[in-house]
């Protein structure tokens, strides 16, 4: 037998504990964006090659694929993404300065389904709240799902939080160029998929 893969401890992680700096992350220059679970990855390439200039930050909690999404990285040079395997909830809350990003993908969110699970859901309040701490006025968070009960959540979720404005809850079209693997296979399948587009609103 072979033997099993240890992709725990081969992920690429940010450091154990302490505050986090991004403004070193992907070289320094260029706006900051996040792609919360990114799954396979397929968003994280493809918004690379749309937006070469941008830093791009992927936090996937699957270890294994992480890990695949960080040997493909490498493999293709990308200096300017950066993976990192972990909650993206508990990653973030250490994270400053404030302001520093600039977008916020957010594909096909929240796999679980049971009511016990609800609070493994990435999309809520107190993440909002980390988000609006990170993300610089007039900066962009993008969600999608092809749930609908779901994108009436998130809606309602983000249009009540008091940092973002909703500029959109029916975008037809994912206008970022960052196309997920899930939103690929939805689209395949002929599902709808429903988009909301928020802005962070000005600090007081
Ligand atoms: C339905 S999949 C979508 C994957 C990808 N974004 C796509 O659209 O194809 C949801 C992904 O979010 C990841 N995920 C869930 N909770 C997370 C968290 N707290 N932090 C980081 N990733 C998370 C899951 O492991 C999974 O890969």
């Amino acid at each position: 037998m072979p033997e099993p893969i240890r992709y725990e401890l081969l992920a690429p992680r940010p450091p154990d504990e302490g505050p986090i700096d991004l403004s070193a992350v992907g070289g320094g220059a260029g706006p900051l964006e996040l792609d919360i679970g990114f799954g396979r990855g397929m968003s994280l390439f493809a918004r690379a090659e749309c937006a070469p200039h941008n830093r791009l930050l992927g936090i996937e909690i699957k270890a294994k694929w992480a890990t695949k999404v960080e040997r493909r990285r490498q493999r293709l040079g990308l200096d300017k993404v950066t993976v990192w395997a972990g909650d993206a909830r508990t990653i973030l809350r250490r994270c400053g300065p404030e302001g520093i990003v600039a977008r916020t993908f957010v594909h096909f969110p929240d796999p679980w389904w049971k009511k016990r699970h609800q609070k493994r859901r990435v999309l809520q309040p107190s993440f909002l709240d980390t988000l609006a701490r990170l993300t610089a006025a007039g900066g962009e968070l993008f969600v999608q799902t092809d749930v609908p009960e779901r994108h009436e959540l998130y809606h309602r979720t983000v249009a009540n939080h008091p940092a973002f404005e909703v500029l959109s809850a029916e975008l037809d079209h994912n206008p970022f160029g960052a196309v997920s693997n899930r939103e690929r296979r939805a689209e395949e399948d002929g599902l709808p998929i429903y988009r909301l587009l928020a802005r962070r609103r000005p600090r007081p």
